[in-house]
């Protein structure tokens, strides 16, 4: 018989996690995972999880009007009243509008949703992960020592006491939390907090004083344990996601609790077989851009005046600058035919220069090009160390270090010698994976250079979207920054989608 396997996202973002879930199909089922309830509260990230559980209602069969949408040519209201079954649907599964887990009003909402589609017996899981400050409050027996302390107070505090919550009211056969490493580092009045989210969260109930329930037994999901022995607490549930496939060095500690009463040790993932994945495969079909300039106006001729003074400017420096400057003659003939700064749509004109299995996962053949492609605006001093870097990095293989930069090129700290800037500009080198996208990615581009010294420009939401594994089809709502946010938060799905694979194997036993 086909399983189905219904799943809440919590904190669930713009969906990365959520994605890789819904996307997975096993032996037995096509897509035995359907979200039955997001929760987000970020008006943005809601506004793209939403759109996305409208695309899936169609799974194969997707309309022409969806990429009519993403081009531009209709408008989001235009797309749901053609479609109004289907988004009705996708407004009940992300609870009507952005709502936050810890408010009265919202929680009242989300729980009544919950208990109702809690009736429905089955295979229940929940996924997502409570923001990461959340776990500096966590000690909430030994907080309440400091003076005028309330707990009850403390948002972020609540957030975590939130997601024990939920586990308690669906009771989930398994379930998945995600989160940055710096919280197996977390330490409340000097003691390491880790190890208490380990037992709360394997007795959630207990954990919120209540008697009975289930408890979980927490899993690691990596297929090496070597991290775990080198003496850092909870070191083992970080995942590498390069080591699964991703183009992306990207590591978070995923913890997988299943349910006591179901006896099987889970499986672990299994190192990608596959060639490593690099940021070229996934970035060299996207249409080559221009970056803008933010200051002093922006046009084609003025940014290729602009690459043109840089040039000049790195040639001077000639060998001081550490690296051969004749090849900038050929960049500067390069950026010539760069005028685009992208539009919402761009077509496509390169092949797609992954392997198979990854082209299968990220082209969609509705979808004839490009979104959220667009690139931002630098001041010339940025788009000056950006062409530099990439120069530098395509001679040497490496991103320069704050004391391989040129004098002349060094930002203006105070203290850019001092040590704290040594990595400050990153280039996502063509034939290794790219380095962890953040969130960060909306406020400065330093850390993500695109490769090409001729594009002179961090990288846009489409091309880190691509580094994260998602799908072209996958669209990300709101301003840029907001796009940007989004992305850098995410879990890779391609990484979610092999997590899935475990949870249905748990729960096919
Ligand atoms: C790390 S991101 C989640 C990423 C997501 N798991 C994914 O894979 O795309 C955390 C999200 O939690 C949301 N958030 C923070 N506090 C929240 C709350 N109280 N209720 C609901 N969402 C919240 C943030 O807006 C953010 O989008």
């Amino acid at each position: 018989m086909p399983m189905n396997v219904s799943v809440v996202d919590l904190f669930a973002g713009p969906g990365g996690l959520g994605e890789g879930f819904s996307a997975f199909s096993g032996k037995r089922s096509s897509y035995p995972f359907r979200i039955k309830l997001s929760v987000e509260k970020e008006v943005s990230a809601h506004k793209t999880l939403q759109l996305r559980a409208f695309y899936r209602q169609f799974r194969k069969n997707v309309p022409l009007e969806y990429y009519h949408y993403l081009e531009g040519k209709i408008s989001r209201e235009q797309l749901f009243s053609s479609y109004s079954v289907e988004a009705a649907q996708a407004i009940e599964e992300t609870l009507g509008g952005p709502r936050a887990l810890g408010d009265k009003a919202d929680d009242k909402l989300i729980y009544k949703q919950l208990r109702n589609l809690c009736k429905e017996n089955g295979h229940w899981v929940v996924i997502g992960g409570p923001p990461c400050q959340a776990y500096s409050l966590v000690g909430r027996a030994r907080n309440s020592g400091i003076d005028g302390y309330a707990p009850e107070n403390d948002h972020r505090h609540f957030l975590y006491e939130e997601y024990l919550r939920v586990l308690t009211t669906v009771e989930p056969q398994v379930f998945v939390m995600e989160n940055v490493k710096g919280i197996l580092s977390s330490k409340v009045n000097g003691k390491h907090i880790f190890p208490t989210i380990l037992d709360d969260l394997g007795n959630p109930r207990r954990a919120l004083k209540k008697r009975g329930g289930y408890k979980y037994k927490i899993y690691s999901l990596s297929h090496d344990d070597s991290e775990g022995k080198k003496g850092q607490v909870g070191a083992k549930y970080i995942l590498r996601a390069e080591d699964y496939g991703i183009p992306q060095a990207r590591h978070r500690v995923i913890l997988l609790g299943v349910r006591e009463d179901i006896s099987i040790e889970p499986n672990r993932l299994t190192k990608s077989s596959l060639p490593q994945s690099t940021a070229e495969s996934v970035l060299a079909d996207c249409p080559p851009l221009r970056s803008g300039l933010s200051k002093g106006g922006d046009s084609p001729d003025a940014w290729l005046e602009a690459v043109e003074g840089a040039i000049a400017k790195i040639s001077k420096i000639g060998i001081k600058s550490g690296i051969d400057v004749e090849p900038l003659i050929s960049v500067a003939k390069k950026a010539k035919a760069h005028t685009s700064r992208g539009a919402r749509f761009l077509p496509r004109k390169r092949e797609f220069r992954g392997d198979e299995h990854a082209a299968s996962w990220y082209l969609d053949e509705g979808l004839k090009g490009f979104v959220n492609h667009e690139s931002r605006g630098h001041i010339v001093d940025d788009l000056t160390r950006y062409l530099f870097c990439a120069e530098y990095a395509r001679q040497k293989g490496g991103s320069p270090r704050a004391s391989e930069f040129p004098k002349a090129l060094a930002p203006n700290h105070a203290n850019w010698g001092s040590g704290k800037f040594v990595d400050r500009f990153k280039v996502q080198l063509a034939g290794k994976p790219s380095s962890t996208i953040t969130s960060h990615i909306s406020k400065d581009g330093h850390y993500f250079i695109h490769p090409d010294p001729a594009q002179c420009r961090s990288l846009t939401v489409r091309e880190a979207a691509r580094l994260q594994t998602f799908p072209d089809n996958y669209f990300f709502e709101g301003n840029r920054t907001q796009q940007y946010v989004q992305v850098g938060n995410a879990v890779p799905p391609l990484l979610a989608n092999q997590i899935a694979k475990i949870v249905y194997q748990v729960l096919s036993v």
